[in-house]
């Protein structure tokens, strides 16, 4: 088995934006700005905000970090989304998920100013993925296009099978993979939890995809051997032998699967780097005014 190293790729990318961002500084442009909206304590949704500033530090972008407890109102969400829309120094903003019950998510997404929705979230950038037409793509679906595309991992004629039908990963991915393009071409089966034998249908997968948030919950027996496994769980277990109580495992049982696969992401270091990445780099294509001027 052939480890895809996420963290590895995403580091040399790093050094290449950041030889864009100062091309771009030198040039007498302004740096690309992104702006990240954070609602409530969630650790998770915390540390992937936390990532996301980090690395625009690291590459020279000018960020802004808006953090509101939970209390916000769904009012009080959307003045700030359009405070965000009408900041012209601001090329893209997310607004991390998931949101408080009391606030219609779908809601806030739609008053997103479609140009600077870097998350791809919005109907506009995602009916204009479907489409084929250019987009912000979803960080997350890209950063693994990315991936197999640098590991040469061949998809045209493949049969792929996306676990998790989410906005965010499972859904886009299905489409990218089917879509005609470099990396896809794919026959895609998308199961979730209504599928009637779910085991079978990644059985027969030459691409396993895995975004439904259940540790550990795709395991050898359900792999083809050969199989390419691209797990995108970040789940947290348990473990009294770490000082911070948990550790961190994929949707995938990492060990019994290797012996299986072909290649394979790690938890943490696959995925994950990669979908800091694909922002950055959206946000950088915002800056540039590379899809809608
Ligand atoms: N929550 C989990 N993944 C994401 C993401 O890619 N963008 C946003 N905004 N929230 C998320």
């Amino acid at each position: 088995m052939q480890l895809i190293d996420g963290k590895a790729l995403a580091t040399k990318m790093k050094t290449k934006i950041k030889e864009e961002v100062d091309a771009m500084k030198s040039s007498g442009m302004k740096v690309p700005h992104l702006a990240a909206v954070l609602v409530g304590d969630n650790p998770g949704s915390q540390s992937y905000v936390r990532n996301k500033v980090r690395y625009c530090d690291d590459v020279g972008f000018e960020s802004t970090l808006i953090k509101k407890d939970d209390s916000i109102t769904e009012g009080e969400l959307l003045a700030i989304v359009q405070d965000l829309n009408d900041d012209p120094s601001v090329d893209g903003f997310i607004i991390q998920l998931p949101l408080p019950d009391h606030i219609d998510a779908e809601k806030v997404n739609l008053a997103i100013d479609p140009k600077k929705d870097v998350d791809g979230f919005h109907p506009m950038n995602f009916g204009r993925m479907t489409l084929g037409l250019p987009a912000y793509l979803p960080a997350t679906p890209q950063g693994i296009l990315v991936m197999l595309e640098e590991y040469g991992i061949e998809t045209s004629g493949k049969k792929c099978v996306v676990v998790g039908r989410s906005n965010i990963v499972g859904m886009p991915m299905s489409i990218l993979m089917a879509q005609k393009r470099k990396t896809g071409n794919c026959t895609v089966t998308i199961v979730h939890s209504r599928t009637k034998d779910t085991v079978s249908e990644i059985r027969a997968a030459d691409i396993v995809i895995a975004a439904i948030g259940r540790a550990n919950y795709i395991t050898a027996d359900m792999i083809k051997e050969g199989a390419v496994v691209i797990d995108v769980g970040i789940n947290r277990v348990d473990d009294d032998s770490r000082k911070r109580g948990y550790r961190l495992v994929g949707d995938v049982d990492f060990l019994g699967v290797s012996e299986k696969a072909s290649y394979m992401t790690p938890v943490p270091g696959g995925v994950g780097p990669m979908t800091v990445t694909s922002l950055i780099m959206n946000t950088i294509i915002a800056a540039k005014g590379q899809i809608y001027n």
